[in-house]
C-alpha cells in the first residue's frame, strides 16, 4: 500500500453478532483512543468488553440478521481520514468520519460521515440507534 492511497471505512452487521468495521478507526473506549484497522463492535448489548464484542452473543439469545435495506439515496463519499467510534454512555456508538455502512449480505446501505448504531440490541431499526435503549433500560 502506498502512502497517498485511501483507506476506505466501512461497517458491516454479521448475523446475529457484532458490527465489523474495517479502515481507518479510532476506537474510543472510556479509558482511550485506540487507532486500529479492524474492530469487532458489540451492538447486542451484553458484551463485558463493551464497546468491542466478547462473543457473548453466540450464548445470549440475541438475534438480528442484519438485513437492514439500502436507503433510497446513497450518496458518494468525497470525505476522507478517520473514523471514529465513541460508545454514548448508556446510549448508541456514535460513528463521526466517512463511513459506508453494509448490511450482512455485504450490500451497501448507507454512506454517512455521522451516526448513531444501536448497541443495546433493542432497537427496531438496526444497526441505527432509535432511542430504544432508554426504555430497555441498556447500562454499558
Ligand atoms: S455483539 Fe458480540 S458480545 Fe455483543
Amino acid at each position: 500500500m502506498s502512502e497517498t492511497e485511501i483507506i476506505p471505512n466501512a461497517a458491516f452487521t454479521a448475523p446475529n453478532g457484532p458490527l465489523i468495521a474495517t479502515g481507518d478507526l479510532k476506537i474510543e473506549t472510556g479509558a482511550e483512543t485506540l487507532s486500529q484497522p479492524r474492530a469487532s463492535l458489540c451492538r447486542c448489548g451484553a458484551s463485558a468488553k463493551k464497546p468491542f464484542c466478547a462473543g457473548t452473543h453466540r450464548t445470549s439469545g440475541w438475534a438480528d440478521a442484519g438485513e437492514a435495506v439500502p436507503a433510497s439515496t446513497i450518496a458518494e463519499l468525497t470525505e476522507t481520514g478517520p473514523v471514529t467510534f465513541t460508545p454514548l454512555p448508556n446510549g448508541p456508538l456514535l460513528a463521526k468520519g466517512p463511513l459506508t455502512v453494509q448490511n450482512a449480505a455485504k450490500i451497501t446501505i448507507a454512506t454517512t460521515t455521522q451516526t448513531a448504531f444501536c448497541r443495546c440490541g433493542a432497537s427496531a431499526n438496526k444497526p441505527y440507534c432509535d432511542g430504544a435503549h432508554a426504555a430497555a433500560g441498556f447500562i454499558g
